[in-house]
């Protein structure tokens, strides 16, 4: 075993870490994490974390259950640790491509599987042009997706992506693509109803797709809650807009459930809970609780059909897409999500944890309490009254600089993030009980005053009092 003092040597001499400024640990050390229990995980100095986070967003059954779900690993790795989804199938595929198919809403039939959320996204972006030209139309390819929504850093999947920051260093990407307004209410004029922000929104996709040419647009890209930002909520009526609009216009709709799917938002996907009715869905994460690496492609029997006649075919394959171990494993935690019965507590408590969040609401560096299920945010604002918000040396300030540290340091694990306004992400395992949740508003009442004293002490509360 290495000790702590070798993890730190060997990490910083070797380990190159994804998103992450190494020169923060020039000093600091990195933060090891070795083990876990329930929601919470531990350094290997020995202190504890609640993962406010579920890792990425995606540990739906906490940390307790590896075990029960290493032996469904132990198993398929004695039976077939590996065979292809190419040409071949094997029983673990598909027996977990049945269940997610019993999973999902309407006649999505077909599952296509990878091994993450970007390779998701980058296999719909194939398959719906690839579609298109089946069905006769070769000059549909451009996409449209929405301003400031993550949907993965591959090239194709970082071309939807609407994050300007991370795109710029490999500009140009994927021609055709178009970005929209995202469902961010909070930074709407005052008084608009939910109705009137909806037709603002539908009036701009309207006018985005007649502008490209509605018979050159493949796809749009939505999330049912948008993460980046700050889990952004549809207004009443905004998914069943966007289905009609892609109905008139043959455009294929796509919910990238990468973060929504599997219980976050106390269904098995957010297509459900908002009624989307989308042509396909991109999954990962929550399918096996990130205890192995798998996503996928969720097709509506209509949309797999031309794939499925004569010498036609999806041309596009993944090695491990579908791998036996990671199917067995995710079949496991499908099992265990459902015999502890995560849907229903997620559901249960949605209403008492936006209570206790809506609490830290009043504080006057929270200017919005928003999200849906276990998918919360609360935007942080320099001025409550008039929704101001921070510079961007401040919000570097007050988030990389500041609370970054400070929640690390009280034991907790939830991300204070920058890739729109100011937000700080909570998204905890599906298994949390009250008390976990407790715990999340606790940490966040200390830390959110010291954080509202820190940016007065650095002089951007002044900037706005005096
Ligand atoms: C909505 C969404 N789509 C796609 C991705 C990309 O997934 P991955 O990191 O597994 O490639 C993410 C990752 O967080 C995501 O949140």
């Amino acid at each position: 075993m290495t000790d702590h003092a070798q993890l730190q040597q060997l990490a910083k001499r070797h380990l190159v870490m994804h998103f992450t400024r190494h020169s923060a640990y020039e000093k600091d050390d990195v933060p090891v994490i070795s083990h876990g229990e329930h929601c919470s995980v531990y350094d290997t100095n020995g202190k504890k974390y609640f993962d406010a986070l579920s890792g990425l967003f995606c540990t739906q059954i906490g940390y307790s259950f590896g075990a029960e779900l290493g032996e469904a690993a132990a198993k398929q790795m004695a039976e077939l640790p590996f065979f292809t989804n190419w040409n071949y199938a094997h029983p673990r595929s598909v027996e977990l491509a049945a269940k997610v198919a019993s999973l999902a809403p309407g006649d999505l039939n077909r599952v296509f599987f990878v091994s993450g959320g970007s390779e998701a996204n980058e296999s719909i972006i194939k398959l719906v042009k690839q579609y298109h030209q089946l069905k006769g139309s070769r000059n549909r390819y451009k996409m449209i997706a929405r301003r400031i929504a993550y949907h993965g850093t591959t090239l194709g999947a970082l071309s939807l992506t609407g994050i300007s920051s991370i795109r710029a260093p490999f500009e140009p990407l994927m021609a055709g693509v178009r970005h929209v307004s995202n469902t961010n209410s909070y930074r709407r004029p005052d008084g608009e109803t939910a109705a009137e922000f909806t037709q603002f929104l539908l009036d701009e996709l309207r006018g985005v797709i007649e502008q490209e040419g509605p018979e050159s647009v493949a796809a749009v890209f939505i999330e049912p809650v948008q993460n980046s930002g700050g889990t952004f909520t549809p207004p009443e009526g905004y998914c069943r807009g966007v289905r009609e609009l892609c109905d008139e216009y043959g455009i294929l709709l796509v919910a990238d459930e990468v973060i929504c799917g599997f219980g976050r938002l106390g269904y098995w996907f957010g297509s459900e809970r908002y009624d989307i009715r989308p042509d396909l869905i991109t999954f990962a994460k929550g399918i096996g609780s990130a205890h192995v690496p798998l996503g996928g492609v969720l097709m509506t029997d209509a949309m797999a059909q031309p794939f499925m006649e004569g010498t036609a075919m999806f041309t596009h394959g993944i090695t491990y897409g579908g791998h036996p171990v990671a199917s067995a494993v995710a079949l496991k935690n499908l099992e265990v999500m459902e015999r502890e019965g995560v849907l229903e507590n997620v559901r249960q408590n949605e209403d008492y944890f936006r209570g206790i969040l809506r609490k830290l609401g009043e504080k006057p560096i929270v200017g919005d309490v928003r999200g849906a299920g276990y998918f919360m945010s609360l935007e942080l604002v320099k001025d409550k009254e008039t929704k101001e918000t921070f510079t961007d040396a401040e919000a570097e300030h007050l988030l990389r600089g500041f609370l970054s540290g400070r929640l690390y340091e009280s034991g907790l694990i939830c991300r204070a993030d920058d890739r729109g306004d100011p937000v700080i992400q909570l998204s905890p395992p599906l298994v949390a009980t009250r008390d976990d949740l407790d715990f999340i508003h606790d940490v966040l009442d200390t830390v959110l005053d010291e954080a509202w004293e820190e940016m007065t002490r650095s002089g951007a509360r002044q900037a706005v009092s005096s």
